[in-house]
């Protein structure tokens, strides 16, 4: 029986994640739950999992849940002492943005095997996260579909035999738009993702394709992948995850419907797998098609390729650029066109430093979401102001 904490428990990841355990019962209990406000949904999930202690951060749910018997804190570190006394045998981290970092690299300086969805603390942090891991011997198992894809295509493979690894990417809901006439589409249009039902920043993200970016960032830490050796095809039925190339013109491609819970159950059962009815059968499947990404259409894809290439710390500068703009747009108070302008200048402004501790990257993502405070232009602020 593995006891697991869920931060971001009640997102759609998180939501995901319990559902695993409730289809697994005999496999998994959940001992920590955490998420910023949403007390209700909380409530109910602390119901179903009695041993539960939880956690939010939000000052306003704090207060209203403070006296409840196992609030375990309010407060960011409160996600950290979680983390760390929960006598834990896996954290699943299901926090969207910067948040999720501290709390992985305490689990994993703890000893504790971490799951993870978060892919904005791997793009700050990749190189302390993997440096923790690799110091306690434990393992961070990714659950983004495409980084499951090529940890399940690379197994067993000789190292010198890989020749690339490919990402495929849906191209985001507005893929089949004139790039030309986005510069002020709607949220609810940005938001109608084609293929998945996720979260609402990542939901953004894919329409911009930042967040292939961010996952070219994720394969290269997860992995240990130059650059060089990972590319990004567009595949619009989100059927094939990712797919490994190797020298002698054999690919491994590894597929499965578009529904994350395949992936987390890949990650909560790792290194075994647990048996399931997810999942379709390949006569269900649509007829697949790839194609090359257009750059013109994502200013933002090209961005992130710049961060990835410069290192150190500008993809957390990136990261938390991309995290202002996008809930500045989901706000309405930034033009779709303007998420692109904001992160290439946030990046044009904030030279990139080596990496070194946990401070480093805490400060370039200060510096970053400070900058865009006091440097948004009235075209940016979507105000006119
Ligand atoms: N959704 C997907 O299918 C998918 C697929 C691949 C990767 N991912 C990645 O997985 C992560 C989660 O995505 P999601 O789509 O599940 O996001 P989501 O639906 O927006 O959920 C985010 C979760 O994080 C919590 N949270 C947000 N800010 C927080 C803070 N400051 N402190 C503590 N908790 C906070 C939220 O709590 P409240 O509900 O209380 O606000 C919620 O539980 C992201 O990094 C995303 O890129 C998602």
């Amino acid at each position: 029986m593995k006891r697991i904490v869920v931060l971001g428990s009640t997102g759609s990841i998180g939501r995901n994640v319990l559902d695993i355990v409730r289809r697994h019962p005999d496999q998994f209990r959940v001992v920590g739950l955490a998420a910023h406000r949403n007390v209700d949904l909380l409530r109910a999930q602390c119901a179903d999992h009695p041993e539960a202690r939880f956690v939010v951060t939000d000052p306003v749910a704090a207060a209203e849940l403070a006296k409840e018997p196992r609030f375990a804190g309010g407060s960011e570190a409160a996600l950290i002492d979680l983390v760390r006394t929960s006598d834990a045998h896996l954290v699943v981290n299901a926090l969207v943005g910067f948040v999720g970092l501290a709390p992985t690299l305490a689990a994993l300086e703890a000893g504790i095997p971490v799951a993870t969805a978060n892919k904005e603390s791997i793009v700050a942090g990749g190189e302390l996260l993997l440096r923790a891991a690799r110091k306690a011997g434990v393992a961070l198992v990714p659950i983004d579909s495409e980084h499951v894809a090529i940890a399940q295509c690379l197994a067993g493979a000789a190292r010198a035999d890989v020749e690339r690894v490919i990402l495929t990417a849906s191209g985001g809901a507005l893929r089949d738009r004139d790039p030309d006439a986005t510069a002020d589409v709607a949220v609810g249009d940005v938001l109608a993702h084609p293929t998945w039902r996720m979260g609402a920043k990542i939901t953004v993200d894919s329409a911009t394709l930042v967040n292939k970016g961010l996952e070219i960032i994720e394969a290269h830490w997860l992995f240990d992948l130059p650059y060089d050796m990972i590319d990004v095809v567009i595949h619009p039925q989100s059927i094939v995850h990712s797919i490994v190339r190797f020298v002698d013109g054999s690919m491994i491609a590894q597929m499965a419907t578009p529904d994350m819970r395949i992936p987390i159950l890949y990650a909560l059962a790792y290194p075994h797998r647990l048996k399931s009815d997810l999942g379709a059968d390949v006569l269900e499947f649509p007829a697949l098609s790839f194609a090359p990404v257009d750059q013109r259409r994502y200013p933002c894809f090209a961005l992130a390729l710049a961060a990835a290439r410069a290192g150190g710390t500008a993809p957390a500068v990136l990261s938390a650029a991309n995290e202002v703009a996008v809930q500045a747009f989901l706000e309405g108070r930034l033009p779709y066109a303007a998420i692109p302008e904001l992160i290439g200048s946030a990046l044009d402004a904030l030279t990139a430093r080596p990496v070194t501790s946990l401070d480093d990257v805490v400060a370039a993502d200060h510096d970053a979401r400070r900058w865009i405070r006091e440097h948004r232009t009235p075209a940016t602020r979507g105000d006119g102001r």
